[in-house]
């Protein structure tokens, strides 16, 4: 959703941008699918979010040019992972370059391929902190489901574009519906306590409860 220029460079202000993440998102914007970058401020949550974790273990489903990346990675604790599930080599190839350049690489790795099927292959226990879904939006209710189920107790599940530029008030189509449906899924779902807030495009917290 295209929000106002003034806005957006106000709020980048306060959202701890240095150079490696301002060059991350000048070069990201030359690239056609520009408007799939994770936006300053929301990105900056999740450096917080992964703090207050104290996040060992990280994931996050879609990963472009690595800008939410660097920023969940900053916020990890001593020795923390973040495994990052990508389908683009292009996208994946800038991501690892971005993350290089940020000084990060010893901390994060880039698993190639449909997230679904990789995200299969991670431990079935509950040891996830902090996991980032911001991916192809249909594949949404599918990573949910590998994912909670992975958060250790107290972990929190962070999902974005959960209004989809406010399609899902009246949702016409299959990604609207869907993400609506998933939207009513997780305020049902016993196991996690959430909140859908209105930052950005849509940005719901799913906090895994304790048993
Ligand atoms: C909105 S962008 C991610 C933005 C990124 N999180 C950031 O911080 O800038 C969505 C990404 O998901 C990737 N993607 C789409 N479908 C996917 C799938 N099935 N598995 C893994 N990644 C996928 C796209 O290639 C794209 O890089």
């Amino acid at each position: 959703m295209p929000r106002d220029p003034e806005l957006t460079a106000y709020l980048t202000r306060f959202a701890g941008q240095d150079e490696v993440l301002a060059r991350v998102e000048r070069e990201t914007r030359l690239l056609p699918n520009a408007g799939m970058l994770s936006r300053p401020d929301q990105a900056a949550l999740l450096t917080i979010l992964a703090r207050m974790l104290d996040a060992k273990t990280a994931v996050e489903v879609g990963t472009f040019t690595g800008y939410g990346a660097i920023c969940i990675a900053r916020g990890l604790a001593d020795g923390g992972r973040l495994t990052c599930f990508e389908v683009s080599e292009e996208f994946a190839a800038i991501a690892r370059r971005n993350l290089e350049a940020a000084g990060l690489t010893d901390r994060v790795d880039i698993t190639l391929g449909p997230a679904v099927e990789n995200l299969a292959q991670l431990p079935d226990t509950p040891h996830i902190d902090l996991a980032y879904v911001d991916a192809d939006k249909t594949g949404y209710p599918a990573y949910y489901d590998a994912l909670v189920p992975r958060l250790r107790p107290g972990g929190v599940l962070v999902l974005d574009n959960t209004l989809l530029a406010n399609r899902v008030l009246a949702p016409e189509d299959e990604r609207a519906k869907t993400m609506a449906a998933l939207n009513e899924r997780i305020a049902a779902d016993d196991r996690v306590e959430s909140v859908l807030l209105g930052l950005s495009d849509g940005v719901t917290l799913a906090r895994r409860r304790e048993p």
